[in-house]
């Protein structure tokens, strides 16, 4: 019963987590593309900075932006606010649930510290939020000095942290510690800048005052850092299904040069919302980061050492191929992956996967192979403490089944 339950909330809370962010960068993608597509027009009325024309649904739409507010304020306005709030408190409960309730299966390794689960989750809790106050100090001071430097700064800033929390938690821990303080900061810049400069704005007009311009400019800066860092966040979110991106020793790398590559892909929309020539350059880089990916991935794998007497993978599994592997999978794995696991609380296998019989392993193998000999996904945080040369002796079980199954 207590699996059902924790299996049902999780995909509960993950569907409407994902929901709540298809609608956030959803309607932040339409802003971007609209605010880009406006054209100027003599005839606009006073104080409009552009407008644009749009049919959807069976119907045409005319928008006119006003910029930095329109004379007079209208009896109704339509906030965009609750999208992005939706998201994160989806996303901070989906992350207690899963990552500090189970922070020793996901957040802590104890080969690189052994840290209590309590202490993990405040180490987290300082990352999110000192990730924001020094994101949020460097916009300030350089809200005036050139915005490469800001960039810059930013970039090292991400860099540097992803590197510091692989160090301290597991790889799968450090990653998503990393997406979630970048989530972090796009909320925290909806709820703590642009929404409370519209709101200044908005009551200037209401006691009659000449807004600020300030506000509009500040807000549009950070709006860029949202737009750029949306499809890196993405991809962090959705890449826990995916070892071989965030379990290998230079994942922390990887996050860098996936912020480089979303940086791209947006900045290509954003010039083509504005009905120039798309700048289809971006794809050069894009190729050279992403195959610098697979190297990097491929780098930082588990390094298997040669061992001696390799059995011939000749027209079955040799036995002592796979007695070793059988051995080390049950002494490693199946504490937790067993139909009756041994593991403290835990009811059923993760996921389902039981590894106790000849059968389990072989017809798992391949997901074996992926999540303990191509990364160091599993065991999580190696808390077994599944050597190389261990590995490496699954890895020949892997080898002379996959070959057994090409002949
Ligand atoms: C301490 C408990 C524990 C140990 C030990 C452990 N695992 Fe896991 N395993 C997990 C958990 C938790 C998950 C679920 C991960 C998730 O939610 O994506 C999992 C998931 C898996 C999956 C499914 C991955 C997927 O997303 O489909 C495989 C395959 C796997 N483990 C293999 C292994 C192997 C091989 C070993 C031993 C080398 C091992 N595990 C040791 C806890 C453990």
């Amino acid at each position: 019963m207590t699996f059902l339950f924790q299996e049902w909330s999780e995909l509960v809370l993950r569907w409407f987590h994902v929901i709540a962010g298809i609608a956030w960068i959803g309607s932040s993608f339409y802003f971007i593309a609209l605010d880009l597509s406006l054209k100027q027009n003599k005839n606009l009325p006073d104080k409009a900075h552009g407008e644009a024309w749009q049919v959807h649904g069976g119907g045409f739409y005319h928008l006119v932006k006003y910029l930095v507010a329109p004379s007079k304020l209208p009896s109704e306005l339509t906030w965009f606010k609750w999208e992005a709030y939706a998201t994160w408190v989806s996303g901070f409960a989906l992350l207690a649930l899963i990552y500090y309730a189970g922070a020793e299966l996901y957040m802590i390794d104890i080969v690189k510290y052994d840290l209590e689960k309590y202490e993990a989750v405040i180490i987290s809790l300082l990352g999110i939020i000192f990730g924001w106050l020094i994101y949020d100090f460097i916009c300030r001071i350089s809200l005036k000095t050139n915005v490469y430097v800001l960039i810059c700064s930013i970039f090292i800033l991400i860099t540097v942290m992803s590197w510091v929390y692989s160090q301290i938690f597991s790889y799968r821990g450090a990653f998503m510690q990393i997406g979630t303080v970048l989530g972090t900061i796009m909320v925290a810049n909806v709820l703590m800048i642009i929404i409370p400069g519209q709101k200044k704005v908005v009551s200037s007009l209401l006691a009659n005052d000449t807004p600020n311009p300030i506000h509009g400019a500040i807000a549009k800066q950070r709006s860029l850092h949202n737009n750029y860092l949306t499809l890196p966040v993405i991809f962090i979110m959705i890449s826990n299904h995916y070892p071989l991106i965030y379990a290998t020793e230079y994942s922390w790398l990887i996050i860098s040069i996936i912020l480089i590559i979303g940086a791209l892909i947006r900045h290509f929309f954003n010039i083509k919302h504005t009905g120039a020539k798309p700048p289809y350059w971006v794809c050069f880089p894009i190729i050279i980061l992403a195959s610098l990916i697979f190297y990097i991935s491929d780098l930082g794998k588990p390094q298997l050492p040669k061992i001696k007497n390799t059995a011939s993978l000749i027209e079955k599994i040799p036995e002592n191929t796979l007695l070793n592997a059988k051995e080390i999978i049950i002494s490693k794995c199946s504490m937790c992956h067993a139909r009756e696991p041994a593991w403290d609380n835990m009811k059923n296998a993760p996921k389902l996967v039981n590894l106790e019989t000849t059968a389990d392993i072989i017809n798992n193998i391949e997901s074996i192979h992926k999540q303990s000999v191509l990364s160091y996904a599993m065991p999580p945080g190696n808390i077994s403490f599944l050597e190389d040369n261990e590995r490496s002796l699954i890895n020949q079980l892997y080898l002379s089944i996959h070959n057994l199954k090409n002949n």
